[in-house]
C-alpha cells in the first residue's frame, strides 16, 4: 500500500505542474482528492485491512502526501489566479480623456410619503404612536363601532368596495377604522397617530379619486377636553404651513365625535384674503375632528365616564395638493414619472 501511495504521488505532482487554468485543476483535485471516488479516498479504505502497526505507518505516509498534494494544488491555483490577474491588467486601459459617466439616477420619495414623514416627526416629537393598520377591513371597525349603524345614513356617503360574497369585509373608508382597533389593543391613555390609504367609490376626476390618503389622531387620557383639541391642532396648522396660520373650527356631524368639528386654516397663499386656492374664501378645509363619542369609547372597552378624548383626521392627500399647488388628484397615482420626479 505504501508502494501505492508513492506511485499516486509521482503521478498527481507533474499532473498539477502542467496544469494551465482553474477549472482543470478543480477537475484534477476531485480526481484525487475527492471524497467521493478519489484515488486518495480509495486508497484510504485499504488501512482498514491492517494490522496496528502498519496501520500507523502508512497512515502517517498517506497524511504527508495528501498534504504534499493538497499545497501543490493550493501553490498553482495562486499562480494560476495571479495569471488571470496579470493577464486582465495587462489588457485594461484607463483613457484619461474619457468624459465622466453620468450620475446613475436614484430614487427619491414620493410627495405624498414626503408630507406624511414630516407630520409623522411632528407627531413624535409630541408622544405620539404611529400606527399602522390594515386598508382590507372589517364592516364593524369602519362603521359600527363608530357609531355608524347599518342603517345610518352617514354610510351612504362613504360608498365602498365590498369583497363580493363576504359582505362584512370592505376596503376601509377612512383611517377613523383604526381608532377602536387601536384603543383595543394600546387601552387609555393613548396619544397615536395612523396614516394610510382609504378607499371610496368614487367617479373619478380633478377633485376626487377613489384612492387617497388621510392621518388620523387618537388621544384619550382622563380629562381630555375640547382645548386640547385645538392645540393640537393649530400646532399641526402651523407646522405645514407656517407661525402664522389660524385655525377656525366650525360644527360639522360625524357620527362618532360629538361635539364634531370641521376645521379649516387660513389660505398660505392670500393669507385670508381670497384667491383661487382658496376659491376666494380665505380658508382652506383640511381636517375633521371632535370630542369622541361616549358609545365609540364604550365599543372601545372604556368607560366613558373615566375618560374621554378627541380625534381627527386630515386629508392627506389634500395636504399634498395644497402644498404643492397640485390641481389634479389623479396625477399623485397614474404612475407618471414626468409627474413624480418634480419633486
Ligand atoms: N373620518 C372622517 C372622514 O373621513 C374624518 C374625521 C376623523 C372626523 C376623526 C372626525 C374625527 O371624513
Amino acid at each position: 500500500m505504501q508502494d501505492k501511495l508513492q506511485q499516486l504521488k509521482e503521478k498527481a505532482l507533474p499532473e498539477i505542474a502542467v496544469i494551465k487554468n482553474e477549472s482543470e485543476l478543480t477537475e484534477l483535485e476531485n480526481k484525487y482528492l475527492g471524497r467521493k471516488n478519489g484515488e486518495m479516498t480509495e486508497l484510504m479504505k485499504g488501512l482498514k485491512e491492517l494490522n496496528s502497526e502498519e496501520k500507523k505507518n502508512t497512515g502517517q505516509l498517506l497524511n504527508e502526501i495528501k498534504k504534499e498534494i493538497e499545497e501543490a494544488i493550493n501553490k498553482k491555483r495562486e499562480v494560476l489566479s495571479n495569471a488571470g490577474f496579470n493577464e486582465r491588467v495587462s489588457k485594461e486601459k484607463v483613457d484619461l480623456s474619457q468624459p465622466y459617466l453620468p450620475k446613475k439616477e436614484s430614487g427619491h420619495l414620493h410627495p405624498n410619503s414626503i408630507v406624511q414623514k414630516k407630520l409623522e416627526d411632528l407627531f413624535v416629537s409630541m408622544g405620539f404612536l404611529v400606527l399602522d393598520s390594515v386598508e382590507l377591513e372589517s364592516d364593524y371597525y369602519n362603521f359600527e363601532a363608530l357609531n355608524i349603524s347599518d342603517t345610518h345614513p352617514a354610510r351612504e356617503m362613504q360608498d365602498t368596495f365590498y369583497i363580493k360574497n363576504h359582505g362584512n369585509w370592505l376596503m376601509r373608508t377612512h383611517t377613523s377604522a383604526n381608532q377602536v382597533r387601536a384603543i383595543e389593543k394600546f387601552g387609555a391613555p393613548l396619544r397615536m397617530i395612523t396614516p394610510g390609504r382609504c378607499f371610496r367609490n368614487e367617479a373619478t376626476d380633478a377633485r376626487h379619486e377613489h384612492t387617497f390618503y388621510q392621518l388620523e389622531g387618537v388621544v384619550i387620557d382622563k380629562n381630555i377636553n375640547f382645548g386640547h383639541m385645538k392645540a393640537v391642532l393649530e400646532t399641526v396648522a402651523r407646522c405645514l404651513f407656517g407661525s402664522e396660520t389660524k385655525v377656525r373650527l366650525r360644527p360639522k356631524f360625524y357620527p362618532f365625535v360629538e361635539p364634531g368639528v370641521n376645521g379649516e386654516v387660513t389660505c398660505f397663499l392670500c393669507g385670508g384674503k381670497g384667491c383661487s386656492v382658496c376659491k376666494q374664501t380665505g380658508w382652506m378645509e383640511i381636517f375633521g375632528a371632535g370630542m369622541i363619542h361616549p358609545n365609540v369609547l364604550k365599543y372601545s372597552g372604556l368607560d366613558p365616564k373615566v375618560y374621554s378624548g378627541f380625534a381627527f383626521g386630515f386629508g392627506l392627500t389634500r395636504l399634498v395638493m395644497l402644498k404643492y399647488g397640485i390641481d389634479d388628484v389623479r396625477l399623485l397615482q397614474n404612475g407618471d414619472l414626468r409627474f413624480v420626479k418634480q419633486f
